[in-house]
């Protein structure tokens, strides 16, 4: 049986931190609503795009799975953030690592896109269209931040995970995947002035525009019942379920989603404090963490959820393999910056304006 393993992982936060003590600087916010409505404390801010991000991510993951560059056939790059609308981000890491065997090619279903890309990724190994496939999420959210509208901008941030899956004869990897998506309701969620609709002389600011409590219940119920579907699927118990790596939008989503669901918070991961919603990164930046934390034990079934704009929403179990260890380490960095958070989010301010 051709089975496809995650044989590395690896994570890229940029270095400048945005506390909700700043976000008090730029708009009619305070730590404390910010804390007890969503769980974040700070986010980080990129000096750099998504393909940097990324590429650092990868190497990370490359040198866990004791691979080079050219080891890969394909490379999938969840974003809606990308660098440019073309070249895709992904081709744009494809040349920063030097994976000159690979094809290329980026993945948008917002914060769901990194387990659309996964679930591809897996199907293209298992139909023997691939042996070792980059998958990787990764956002620039932060360029899109206006401060003017307080219940969006308080919520995003940046960074970059990635792993690399290959084809096994071990057990386990992907065991069960649902992807869903419902594009009538696209407007609750959306980012505007960011394509070609709409914006004749091209002066309209791109914005984050969003329905919260509307988007808020809708995540909850379809990451609750997409993580039933997949566990009757995959014929896994509740007790059978090591972890959940959902995506981390807001933490009463998640506790809302774990509750639904009867599952115990220990089994939980959560790192949206130190993150905000990083979009399609979240769940590599967490899984990452999670192997690095010793939460993912040899064999340990996971399960992961998704739910972002599009609508998009995605389950996934995946049984983790025998080795939880780097094969070894890579010791690529982004450049250096000392520029801070609000230094590089001075352009936002420029575009839209504070909101106080
Ligand atoms: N600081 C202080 N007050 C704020 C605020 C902020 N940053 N943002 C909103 N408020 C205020 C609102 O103006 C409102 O005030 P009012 O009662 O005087 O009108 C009050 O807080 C409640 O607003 P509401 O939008 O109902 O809050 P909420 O509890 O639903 O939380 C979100 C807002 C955005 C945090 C929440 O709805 C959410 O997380 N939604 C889903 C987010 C998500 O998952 N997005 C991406 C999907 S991947």
């Amino acid at each position: 049986m051709r089975n496809a393993m995650i044989t590395g992982w690896g994570k890229c936060v940029p270095p400048a931190v945005l506390s909700n003590a700043d976000l008090e600087t730029l708009t009619d916010t305070n730590d404390e609503w910010i804390t007890t409505r969503t769980g974040i404390k700070e986010r980080r801010i990129s000096h750099v795009e998504v393909s940097d991000l990324s590429a650092v991510a990868a190497q990370h993951a490359l040198a866990a799975a004791g691979l080079t560059a050219t080891d890969l056939d394909l490379i999938l790059l969840a974003t809606c953030t990308a660098d440019r609308a073309v070249p895709s981000a992904a081709t744009m890491v494809q040349a920063k690592i030097g994976a000159t065997n690979a094809a290329a090619m980026d993945v948008n279903a917002a914060c769901s896109g990194f387990l659309f890309a996964l679930s591809v990724a897996d199907q293209m190994i298992r139909a023997g269209g691939a042996q070792r496939v980059l998958v990787i999420g990764a956002e620039k959210l932060s360029f899109f931040l206006d401060f003017t509208n307080r219940s969006t901008c308080v919520l995003f941030g940046d960074g970059a995970g990635a792993v690399v899956l290959e084809a096994s004869d071990e057990s386990g990897g992907l065991l069960a995947f649902e992807l869903g998506s419902d594009g009538t309701a696209g407007d609750l969620l959306c980012i505007t002035g960011s394509g070609t609709e709409g914006n004749p002389m091209r002066t309209l600011p791109p914005g984050i525009l969003m329905e919260g409590p509307d988007v808020f219940r809708r995540a909850v119920t379809a990451m609750g019942d997409a993580s039933t579907r997949v566990l009757a699927k995959a014929g896994l118990a509740l007790d059978e379920v090591d972890l959940l790596i959902p995506h981390q939008a807001n933490v009463r989503i998640i506790d809302a989603t774990a509750r639904r669901l009867s599952l115990d918070p220990a089994r939980v991961f959560v790192n949206i404090a130190s993150y905000g919603n990083t979009s399609a990164a979240t769940i590599p930046i967490a899984l990452t963490e999670a192997v690095e934390e010793g939460r993912i034990r040899p064999g340990a079934n996971i399960v992961f959820a998704a739910f972002g704009g599009g609508f998009t929403w995605a389950a996934a179990v995946f049984r983790w393999g025998s080795r939880t260890t780097p094969i070894t380490t890579s010791a690529a960095q982004l450049p250096p910056s000392t520029a801070t958070a609000l230094e590089l989010l001075a352009p936002n301010i420029a575009l839209h304006g504070k909101g106080i």
